[in-house]
């Protein structure tokens, strides 16, 4: 038999010279006691990390970085670790949203200009995982995602309570007098108390699930607790099989396809994911050229069923996912309904039906079948109407199923700033038949698109034992979150969109059954207000802020960066010492 050709490593365009250029990449790096044999030509992995102290969700990526190194080792690879920029969900202001494609720059450019034939990619919180793999794939080399896995659930006077969820709920408690601050401030400490990510089924953990579906990551990647031995061995293993990976040539794009990307939509509406995928997944699939626009999420998801019991649309939490069986059972029961591409490849070179077909579902109140789904057609559901004529989306599984069909009077926050100064004053004419409307919280309006969509509610309506209203903006929401809130309008006002033109008063009437959003005002009207309309002014005028702005792409096309959609390869000139 012919001895199949093996694919020319990039690495050995450094380390395999014999001239004066290979001396200098190869002697530098054996400072910290590398032996001369790691540079026979073997696989270079990279392993990118977003360890720091600033993400707390990530704080534990030494140990990943560990194991994966091990892995590497062992199936014959030559393992560096680098550093990227890491995004903290709690701690970065304005928002990490903000820093998710420069940090996907970063990623992209130390992936390309380095001797790398391929990368495992660690990340964790919200915006790290999406980061990383818009930057690895702009570059297109072998790549496997290992995420950092959830925190085990929170325990506060021998009940769950969840990151997040139960914090929006204690919150508005106290608002409404019904908790002290004293019992709010105890929680504090009960709610996070592991490594991890959030273990409700926020954006980290739904992005940790898209991981798996898009095949990406190793089967059970998104729900084995991160302090859970069995995570260090997905980590191990991840490194083990990123070098075969690399001999295959085996590279991003082979496995980021359309079939994949819609399997990753099915799997949104499963599981009941954060919002935020939405534009993650359309912002990824814009570096790899596969075409995957707002509308798609509705048409091939939001008839599909929920089937897990999760916060925000339900009561448990990841570490019940992962021990009810996680992702592999969900997806099985997909598979089995008809409604998974089956010969999608994942990265473990078996194709997702291969990976799951066996998966097994140990409690059936956490994972529920198909055929009597958890909640029913619960995928994310478009928008469209004057309030947003290139879309809004909503999730119909976390809001409240009597108002999504709604008239109301429009009660407007021209921004942030304006609805925390008004929201508790008793004076503020609102009650529960108003619809909420905030603005200038958009991708460029705040700027980053925080996630402040969900706004709270006011304190004279919470006191009727109402938790609930109508809400609309162009802002995101917290993965964690829930309520009958629209988001994502675009375009948003900052740019001119018609949210904008809204005043106290108009009347919007949402239709989620009609995939509706209007406002009740006649088109000579909206004219005449557009014709008075001024731009909100810039908080800052300089630098990456200043470069983010005017080249933010609007939320409909991902909010990635005009300039950064497609991809470059892995091509770089060499550098002349
Ligand atoms: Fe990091 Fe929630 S704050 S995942």
């Amino acid at each position: 038999m012919p001895e199949q050709k093996k694919p020319k490593l990039r690495s050995a365009e450094w380390f395999g010279r014999d001239d004066r250029d290979g001396f200098i990449y190869r002697s530098w790096v054996k400072n910290r006691g590398v032996p001369h044999d790691q540079f026979d030509g073997r696989p270079v992995i990279g392993i990118c990390n977003t360890f720091s102290e600033l993400t707390p969700c990530n704080s534990h990526f030494r140990t990943i970085a560990e194991h994966v190194r091990h892995g590497v080792l062992e199936a014959g690879g030559f393992p560096l670790e680098f550093p990227v920029m890491s995004l903290g969900e709690t701690l970065l202001r304005p928002t990490a949203m903000m820093f998710r494609n420069l940090a996907s720059m970063d990623v992209e450019e130390s992936i390309r200009a380095n001797p790398l034939d391929g990368v495992v990619l660690l990340f964790g919180c919200d915006k790290t995982t999406p980061a990383l793999l818009m930057g690895a794939a702009s570059v297109d080399l072998p790549a496997i995602g290992v995420s950092g896995g959830p925190m085990l659930s929170g325990k506060f006077r021998g009940q769950d309570i969840g990151s997040g969820t139960g914090l929006w709920q204690m919150s508005e408690d106290v608002r409404a007098g019904k908790m002290s601050k004293a019992d709010f401030f105890e929680a504090e400490s009960c709610m996070h108390r592991a490594h991890g990510h959030c273990m409700t089924m926020g954006t980290a953990s739904t992005m940790a699930c898209m991981v798996e579906a898009l095949g990406m990551g190793l089967p059970g990647n998104a729900a084995i607790p991160a302090v859970d031995a069995r995570r260090n061995v997905l980590a191990r293993m991840a490194g083990r099989r990123i070098v075969a990976m690399v001999r295959e040539d085996l590279g991003m794009s082979k496995i980021l396809t359309r079939a994949a990307f819609e399997n990753a939509i099915r799997a949104l509406a499963a599981i009941g994911g954060s919002t935020n995928a939405v534009i993650h997944l359309i912002a990824l699939a814009g570096r790899v050229g596969v075409k995957l626009a707002l509308d798609d999420f509705d048409r091939i998801g939001s008839a599909l069923p929920c089937l897990v019991n999760l916060q925000p649309s339900g009561k448990y939490l990841m570490e019940d996912f992962y021990y009810a069986g996680g992702l592999p059972a969900v997806l099985r029961e997909l598979g089995e309904a008809g409604v998974l591409a089956k010969d999608a490849l994942t990265v473990n070179g078996r194709t997702i039906w291969e990976n799951v077909r066996d998966a097994e579902c140990w409690n059936r109140d956490v994972i529920f079948p198909h055929a009597r789904p958890f909640k029913p057609a619960a995928g994310i559901a478009v928008l469209k109407g004057n309030l947003a004529p290139d879309g809004a989306v909503i999730k119909p599984s976390a809001a409240t199923p009597a108002l999504l069909r709604f008239r109301g009077r429009a009660v407007v926050f021209e921004d942030i700033d304006d609805f925390h100064r008004r929201i508790d004053d008793e004076a503020l004419d609102i009650d529960e038949t108003c619809v909420m409307v905030l603005k200038n919280c958009g991708p460029k309006g705040y700027p980053g698109m925080a996630e402040c969509g969900n706004m709270p509610l006011p304190p004279k309506v919470l006191r009727k034992g109402i938790t609930d209203m109508v809400r609309i903006s162009d802002a995101r929401m917290s993965g964690t979150a829930y309520g009958t809130v629209v988001l994502h309008a675009a375009p948003e006002a900052a740019a001119g969109g018609p949210l904008a033109l809204v005043r106290d008063g108009d009347i919007i009437e949402l239709d989620v059954e009609r995939r509706r959003v209007h406002l009740d005002v006649t088109d000579a009207e909206l004219a005449r207000r557009r014709a008075e309309w001024k731009g909100p002014p810039r908080h800052l005028d300089r630098g990456y802020n200043r470069l983010y702005v005017e080249h933010v792409l609007q939320a409909d096309r991902g909010a990635d960066f005009d300039f950064l959609v497609g991809k470059s390869g892995a091509f770089v000139p060499r550098d002349n010492h």
